[in-house]
């Protein structure tokens, strides 16, 4: 079940990254109390109602998750608490709106208390939900992997107008995948494509093999765990690709505990720590993927405010690269920076 766009916790850039969360019928949190049970047939949510009087009420556990969320200083927190109390009783917004008055099971209200106790410690909802939108797909995201940001599509962005003014890309990779976002959207996109994808992390790595089978490209998505493009060594790519994206871990070592709480407490610092000026892989990154290459290919990556010039100067100093261009975000901040292989 698809929800509508939410907006979530601010994230590393500029903009919000916004969720729309697919519910988890497997999980859980997501798990309803149907049946016979239930004494009055919903008529908008499946909310179980039983009517005996003096329980709980859906109004009442709305005004419950308001409260916890409010005075947890979650922004959002009248939106939330209903995306939360959708979840936990696989009901809707309407029936939360219109059936007030029902009342809720004590296993309903265990659920929707857990989940607000979890978003009153500054638990991304992303997490909680366990799912993000990127480029129109939903992917699964959990503690530990980068929740993918809105930005970054425009690493999506670069490589697809890249290849519709170029020759289609026959090989690519993807570095430090993360979710898988970037990858499995790009496979999707060019359906002739090979593509490689790493990351330091084995859990970002199984979870992005989910993400790719969950979206049909398995098959065409080669993962492999390990040190940039460590990993890749021997499979016959050096040289060979048509053009490497990247969103290495870009935020200055010394300003990961002033992120907001989402960022700092809940995502992995392994994502987000770009070492004392932030641009510590970038620098391993564009000296490894001149080797990777082909003449001609393209190097994108995404990168913080204010690192677009000090990267221009390395790709110039290294002598490997010319500059294409670089991407604004919503927010007018060079976000991406896009560099040929010189022949
Ligand atoms: C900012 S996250 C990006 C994740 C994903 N590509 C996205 O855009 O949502 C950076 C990713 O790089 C991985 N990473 C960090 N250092 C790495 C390294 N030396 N080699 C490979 N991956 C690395 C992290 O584990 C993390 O998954």
């Amino acid at each position: 079940m698809t929800r509508p766009t939410r907006r979530a916790p601010d994230g590393l850039g500029s903009a919000s990254p916004s969720v729309r969360a697919s519910r988890d019928r497997n999980s859980d949190a997501g798990r309803v109390e149907t049946g016979t049970r239930c004494g009055v047939a919903p008529s908008v949510g499946r909310v179980c109602r039983t009517r005996r009087g003096r329980g709980r009420t859906l109004a009442d556990l709305l005004h419950q998750g308001i409260a916890r969320l409010a005075k947890a200083g979650i922004p959002n927190f009248q939106q939330e608490a209903i995306w939360l109390i959708e979840f936990a009783l696989d009901t809707t917004h309407l029936a939360i709106r219109l059936e007030g008055q029902h009342e809720v099971t004590a296993a309903e209200l265990r659920r929707a208390a857990t989940l607000f106790a979890r978003r009153a410690t500054r638990e991304p909802l992303q997490y909680i939900l366990g799912t993000q939108e990127f480029c129109g797909l939903d992917f699964r995201v959990e503690p530990g992997v980068l929740i993918p940001r809105p930005d970054t599509e425009l690493l999506v962005e670069a490589l697809l107008s890249h290849a519709s003014s170029a020759l289609p890309p026959a090989m690519i990779a993807d570095i430090g995948t993360g979710s898988g976002c970037v990858a499995v959207t790009l496979s999707r996109a060019l359906p002739s494509t090979m593509t490689y994808a790493t990351d330091v992390s084995p859990a970002a790595l199984e979870l992005a093999r989910e993400n790719a089978a969950r979206h049909g490209v398995g098959d065409r998505i080669v993962f492999r765990a390990g040190d940039l493009f460590e990993p890749l060594r021997g499979l016959g790519c050096e040289g060979k690709l048509a053009a490497i994206v990247a969103n290495p871990p870009y935020i200055p070592s010394g300003e990961l505990a002033l992120l907001q709480p989402e960022v700092s407490r809940f995502e992995p610092w392994l994502a987000l720590d770009g070492g004392p000026d932030g641009l510590t892989v970038h620098r391993r990154l564009l000296h490894d993927a001149a080797e990777f290459l082909a003449p001609g290919g393209l190097l994108a990556i995404e990168m913080g405010q204010g690192q677009a010039e000090p990267l221009r100067q390395i790709a110039f100093g290294s002598g490997a690269y010319d500059l294409l261009h670089a991407r604004r975000d919503a927010a007018g901040i060079e976000r991406v920076i896009c560099f040929r292989r010189n022949a």
